[in-house]
């Protein structure tokens, strides 16, 4: 039976979406299905601690199993997503920046750097704790490791204790949550906090978001998770804000036990999950029902689609797509291909489907009848960019939070 990451107590499992290939690995067309990167397959399945509440993937993924060199992700390859990022860092320096002498701020996982930039630009030290091999950092400084007691401490006796700590779509990946914890605690200043954002499970639900779960996300937290997570290792959840982007994510700040009232706000969430029944067997075992349905509602339009003659192309090869096409058991035969602004996708085929993988000027040459649009979470910017398709009569397919064309 699964155990907890954390407290090794048995995991519910309340969602099994079968086995699937890791979200990055994109093969060459010349790679043999059972030697390409995309071979490799892991259950993906969704449980909840029943001590602690915490959300999380039922199956470990092996080590040496992990995306190829050239990590095709960028966190600010969306322009909402940059100015997002942005307003992280103008944030930071008028909140928990202020009032600090020479201050020192640190991120854990990097990837393009937008917000460390944004803070480096107005004078304070920086540092980004990044282990991956992509380089795009925007000139900030890496530190080529994970955040942990050690790589901590070698940090704080070149620089100082750091009075933040910054992450976005990072900790929700993060293996050795105690290893991180270890690390923050040697880190952070007494009076400094750790502000991290991931995609908030309330959303999932709420949304019947299934495509976030996959290989890279392996905790889906709540307020009542983090609370409880943070207490375990010395710490208080004091602050939540939510956060528009990626379909719902929330905002954490925790500080070290003591030494900050929690802001009402924490009080109103916890709240708020309680009555929702977050942890509810029922309540998850009906949004399991839900994901169900969106399935057979997709699979229904594309079949009904393909039988009319209709032509249809995917939208954006997000993680969330490899999700999607493997439970949904989508292929070639109804999306013969997906365009993705990401050069390292472009020329390959998505992981498992096999859909090949084309520019964004493929889009529209032709524009097909109907695109299914695996990047729901940016449909604003992406709709508004591509206004052409609908005025050519073209029409998107979502299937958040439920399946429709519009
Ligand atoms: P994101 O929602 O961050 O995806 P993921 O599920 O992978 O975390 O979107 C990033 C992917 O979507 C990336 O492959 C690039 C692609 N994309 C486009 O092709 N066009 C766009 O306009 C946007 C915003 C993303």
């Amino acid at each position: 039976m699964p155990t907890c990451r954390i407290c090794g107590t048995p995991l519910h499992t309340f969602l099994d979406l079968g086995h699937h290939p890791l979200s990055s690995a994109f093969p060459a067309p010349a790679e043999a299905p059972g030697a390409a990167c995309d071979a490799f397959r892991y259950r993906l399945a969704v449980g909840r601690c029943e001590r602690c509440a915490l959300v999380q993937l039922t199956d470990d993924i092996p080590h040496g199993y992990r995306p190829y060199p050239g990590y095709p992700y960028h966190s600010s390859g969306s322009t909402v997503m940059r100015e997002h990022f942005r307003a992280t860092g103008r944030h930071l320096l008028r909140t928990e920046l202020s009032g600090t002498h020479t201050p020192f701020a640190v991120e854990v996982g990097c990837t393009d750097g937008v917000v460390l930039r944004c803070l480096a630009d107005a004078g304070v030290r920086t540092l980004a704790f990044e282990p991956s091999g992509y380089t795009g950092h925007g000139g900030i400084r890496v530190h080529r490791a994970f955040l942990t007691a050690a790589s901590a401490r070698e940090a704080v006796a070149a620089e100082g204790p750091a009075q933040i700590v910054y992450a976005a779509n990072t900790v929700c990946d993060i293996a050795d949550l105690p290893g991180l914890f270890a690390g923050l605690d040697e880190l952070l200043a007494p009076g400094g906090v750790f502000v991290f954002e991931d995609p908030y499970f309330g959303e999932i639900v709420g949304r019947t978001a299934f495509d976030q779960f996959y290989d890279e996300h392996r905790y889906y937290f709540t307020a009542t998770s983090v609370r409880a997570l943070a207490e375990r290792f010395g710490f208080r959840l004091v602050g939540i804000e939510r956060l528009p982007v990626h379909g719902g994510q929330l905002r954490y700040t925790l500080a070290r036990a003591g030494r900050r009232p929690p802001s009402p706000a924490v009080a109103e969430l916890l709240a708020e999950e309680a009555g929702r029944g977050l942890t509810d067997p029922a309540v998850l075992a009906a949004f399991a029902g839900r994901v169900d349905g969106v399935r057979e509602d997709l699979v229904a339009l594309l079949e009904e689609l393909h039988a009319a003659g209709r032509t249809v192309a995917g939208y954006a090869a997000t993680a969330k797509s490899c999700t999607v096409t493997t439970y949904c058991g989508l292929g070639p035969h109804l999306i013969p291909y997906i365009c993705d602004s990401t050069p390292a996708k472009q020329g390959r085929l998505t992981p498992g489907a096999r859909i090949p993988v084309r520019p964004p000027d493929a889009f529209a040459a032709p524009y097909p009848d109907y695109a299914l649009l695996f990047a729901w979470n940016h449909a604003a910017e992406i709709m508004a960019r591509e206004r052409a398709f609908r005025a050519a009569g073209g029409r998107w397919i979502l299937y958040v939070p439920g399946v429709r064309v519009v």
